[in-house]
């Protein structure tokens, strides 16, 4: 019986692997896992905040049917994604014999995912990983698509390889438990999905973005999964980010990472920078007669119904100009931009005017 709370199935070079998000799946996952082959001992990985109680419901439900599952808690956080602590957990799987068939499972944010999905990689040459997202940032984006790293104290991401999990299970009922602006942030993600490339998504964030804000199951759990299938495409498409596919998803990101660069990540949440970005993005295409004002005003009000910033005044434009120069996806030189055509519809352009990206930092933060 095909499964109802699939929601989309990623296709790559090495095979195929399914993307489910459902509400209360988690306590499921133990069945699930043995329906995919997975035999214990496990390997959880989890941050100190999602342990209790993701991390512990996830070990019970596993041993429930039958895999026994040992635990690693890292603290949360981004300096979580270090050589350091992949190597402190190497150890912690050689102490307990981790074998190449056992499973490691991530569970938690972005951090968790791409630091055990590293690990997951490198151990034994690559053991089967298993994600478990539990905010937003990784339902929607970092858990589908096998990018996995660690940062180093010059840049983030920057040693990591490309390593497909066995399955994605999101538990939508975890995002209750985010803050607002983590939700809201998150949320930025999803409705950048729905701008390059579902105009119904957006149709649909307009119509309840209250009950995505107040995560209503039903609306939250229907969303979650078309955005979560809109990732598994665009990665089956272009597993590696080589043609000029896989990119589109860096909408609102040339500016929005020049952000919180320059602010020292700590003054913009990801999603936030990528939510000004997005504007930055629109009002480019507007003067280079790709959109309309209105799509950039209907942009701008779905944004702020979600409490997302549309500018970033009192940010120094010059920094954002200086951090956006050395953005590794520049070419020549120059900025490539994801830029909208249409609601929907979404294309790469490298030739927007240095002056223009120049006034649209300055509108953004002046
Ligand atoms: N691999 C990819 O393709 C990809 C894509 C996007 C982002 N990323 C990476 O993801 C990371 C950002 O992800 P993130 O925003 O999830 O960060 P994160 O993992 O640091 O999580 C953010 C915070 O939320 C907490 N949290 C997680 N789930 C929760 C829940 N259900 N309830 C309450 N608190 C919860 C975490 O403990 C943490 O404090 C970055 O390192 C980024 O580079 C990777």
């Amino acid at each position: 019986m095909a499964d109802p709370d699939l929601a989309a199935e990623v296709h790559h070079a090495g095979g195929s692997y399914p993307v489910v998000a459902g509400w209360g799946i988690i306590d499921q996952l133990g069945q699930r896992l043995g329906d995919l082959g997975i035999k214990g001992p496990a390997y959880i990985i989890t941050d100190e905040n999602v342990m209790n109680p993701y991390g512990r419901s996830v070990q019970r439900s596993l041993q429930i049917a039958g895999i026994a599952a040992h635990v690693f808690i890292i603290p949360a956080g981004e300096s979580s994604k270090s050589f350091d602590l992949a190597q402190h957990i190497f150890h912690w799987l050689v102490e307990r014999r981790a074998e190449r068939g056992q499973a490691i499972i991530a569970v938690g944010g972005g951090v968790a995912g791409d630091l055990a999905g590293f690990v997951a990689a490198t151990f034994l040459r690559g053991v089967p990983f298993i994600q478990v997202p539990t905010s937003m940032a990784a339902m929607v984006d970092a858990s589908i698509g096998g990018k996995v790293a660690v940062n180093l104290p010059e840049a983030k991401n920057m040693v990591g390889a490309f390593y497909q999990p066995k399955g994605v299970f999101a538990d939508v009922q975890a995002l209750s438990t985010l803050g607002k602006r983590e939700l809201a942030e998150g949320w930025a993600e999803a409705i950048k999905h729905g701008f390059i490339l579902d105009a119904s998504l957006v149709d649909v964030f307009e119509e309840h973005a209250e009950a995505l804000m107040n995560v209503e199951p039903q609306i939250s759990t229907e969303v979650i999964r078309r955005s979560m299938a809109i990732k598994a495409e665009i990665v089956s498409q272009d597993e590696r980010e080589t043609l000029g596919i896989r990119i589109l998803l860096n909408y609102g990101h040339t500016i929005g990472h020049g952000l919180e660069s320059s602010t020292g990540y700590g003054q913009f949440f990801h999603g936030e920078g990528v939510s000004v970005g997005m504007m930055g993005a629109a009002y480019i295409a507007r003067e280079m007669g790709m959109i309309s004002d209105e799509l950039v005003a209907r942009q701008r009000t779905l944004l702020e119904r979600f409490n997302l910033p549309i500018h970033a005044k009192g940010v120094s434009a010059d920094q954002v100009l200086k951090a956006m120069s050395m953005d590794k996806k520049t070419v020549g030189g120059k900025n490539r931009f994801v830029l909208l055509e249409e609601a929907g519809k979404a294309v790469v352009r490298s030739d927007v005017p240095r002056d223009l990206v120049e006034a649209t930092v300055r509108e953004l933060t002046e």
